[in-house]
This record gives C-alpha cells, structure tokens and sequence, in this order.
C-alpha cells in the first residue's frame, strides 16, 4: 500500500531536478503521475523512468506554465487520459539573476511569469476537479531567497509571491477539502544552481563546498530532500496543514 494509491498528480517543470525527484517519490508510493515541461520529448522520458506496475501509466505533456492556455489544456489533457486530478506540484522554475541595476524588464517578466502566473494559471485550472470532487493537494516551490538574495530581485519577489499565494489558497479552497503550501528550499544541487555556480565562475564541486561550509547541517540539499517534504505535505497525515511555507534548508534561513 502506498500513502498515493489511487491519484493521479501533476508535477511542473519535472524532466530534471528537484521536479524529477517530487515526480518519482509520489511514482513510488503509488500516484499515477503527469510529468510537465517545456519539451514534450523531455517530458515523455522523464514520465518513462517513473517507478510504475502494469495498469498504472504515467504521462509527460509539453507546457509551458506561463501561458494560461497551455496550462489548461495540460490539466484537461491530464484529467482526460488519467481519469482525475488530485495533487499539483508547481514547481516549474528559472533564474534571471542580475543586480537590480542592470535587470532588464525581460528578467523581470520572464521570471514573475513563470513562478507567478504560471502557479497561478496551473491552480486556476486544476481547482475546479478539485473543488468538484472535494479533495486537493496544492504544493508550490518557494525559496529561501524570498527572504531577500543579493542579485534576485525577481525572484525573490516572486518567491515570496508564491507564500502569499498559497496562504491566500488554504483560505479560500480549505472548506472544499483542497490544502495549498509551500516549501522553501535552501540550496539544492541541481542545473540551476551549477549554472549559477558558472555565471559566478566557480568550478561546480567548489560552488556546493562552499554553499554547504555556510550551512549549519554542514552539507547542500538534494532534490530528495524536497520530494521528502513534498510528499507529506501531499499525504493524508498533512491535512491539517494548509497555507504554509516550509523550509527544507538544513537550517539556512536561521543563519542568514
Ligand atoms: P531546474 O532548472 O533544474 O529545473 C527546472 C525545470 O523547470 C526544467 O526542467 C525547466 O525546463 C522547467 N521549466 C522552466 N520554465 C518552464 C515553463 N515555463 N513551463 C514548464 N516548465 C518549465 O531547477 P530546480 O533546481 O530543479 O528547481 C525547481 C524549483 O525549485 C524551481 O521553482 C526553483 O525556483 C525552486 N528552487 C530551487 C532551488 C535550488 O537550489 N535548486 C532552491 C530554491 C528553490
């Protein structure tokens, strides 16, 4: 018996990283899952290697989540070929790092739109299955940069946009049997932070050595450590919880 037997999620920007790992822990314990992303080649391979057993099929769907049509039309494409919707991960994400001075109005709306509007336009058009049959996990992808982050004004905004969100979410959704939080992570070995590691010229390896130096755990956090978190903010036991942000940061947001 697995804690998501039986449901069918949908988790964003899931071809790699931290997406990749929420997709393949909610496979594990049972969930029919719907891989998003950009690429739908990307999205089909990423689908193929979720744990799976006869009878239970998974999905991947080219979407670009800031694009309110797109979104909805991966929720009701999901809905049609896996039967229902139950939980949504947005996690779908991109940096545009730059000081403020030097941001331009595209690093600024690039990055809104796929965090914001994106988790926005993917929560519209899955609340209505959600409302219908009285049941829904909602878990956003916050950041402890939205505390503030030298070279993220955009993202920090929207980082701290998505608590908001999801604070706003548990209000108006919690008497339809939907809970809606967050989870921020600190730093998480993935693309996008060694590409960050690359726009600052730091070999990979030095760049996680000296994130994890800082770190009161005394190591970086992986993308299974998200899926850890996800997963029981998506299970029974959480339903309790809503409008929450929790940080998954190995005690970051304490020292910073
Ligand atoms: P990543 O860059 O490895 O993966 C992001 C995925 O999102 C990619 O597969 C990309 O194609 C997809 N994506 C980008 N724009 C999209 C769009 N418009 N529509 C659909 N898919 C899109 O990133 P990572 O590290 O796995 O991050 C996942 C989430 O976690 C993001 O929301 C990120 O902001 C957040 N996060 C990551 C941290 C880290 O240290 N890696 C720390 C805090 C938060």
């Amino acid at each position: 018996m697995g804690r998501f037997d039986g449901r069918v999620a949908v988790v964003t920007g899931a071809a790699r990283g931290i997406g990749l790992a929420i997709a393949t822990r909610l496979a594990d314990e049972g969930a029919s899952v719907a891989v998003l992303d950009l690429d739908e080649a990307q999205a089909g391979a990423a689908a193929e290697q979720l744990p799976a057993e006869a009878g239970r099929p998974h999905l991947g769907i080219g979407c670009d989540v800031s694009d309110t049509g797109s979104a909805r039309a991966a929720v009701e494409r999901v809905v049609g070929e896996l039967g229902a919707l139950h939980i949504l991960v947005n996690n779908a994400g991109v940096t545009r790092d730059n000081l403020l001075f030097k941001m331009t109005d595209d690093d600024w709306d690039t990055v809104i739109a796929v965090h914001l509007r994106g988790a926005f336009a993917m929560t519209r058009a899955a609340q209505q299955h959600f409302v219908q049959q009285k049941y829904g996990k909602v878990v956003c992808l916050s950041s402890v940069s939205a505390l503030g982050n030298r070279g993220q004004a955009n993202y920090a905004a929207a980082k701290m946009g998505i608590q908001g969100f999801v604070r706003t979410l548990g209000i108006e959704l919690g008497p339809f049997g939907v809970t809606a939080n967050a989870i921020a992570p600190g730093f998480i070995a993935t693309d996008m932070t060694d590409a960050t590691a690359a726009r600052v010229g730091m070999p990979v390896e030095e760049f996680r050595q000296a994130a994890a130096d800082r770190n009161p755990v005394r190591r970086v956090g992986y993308p299974e450590d998200i899926a850890a978190a996800a997963a029981f903010l998506c299970s029974e036991e959480a339903s309790y919880i809503t409008g929450q942000t929790l940080y998954v940061d190995g005690g970051a947001k304490l020292v910073s």
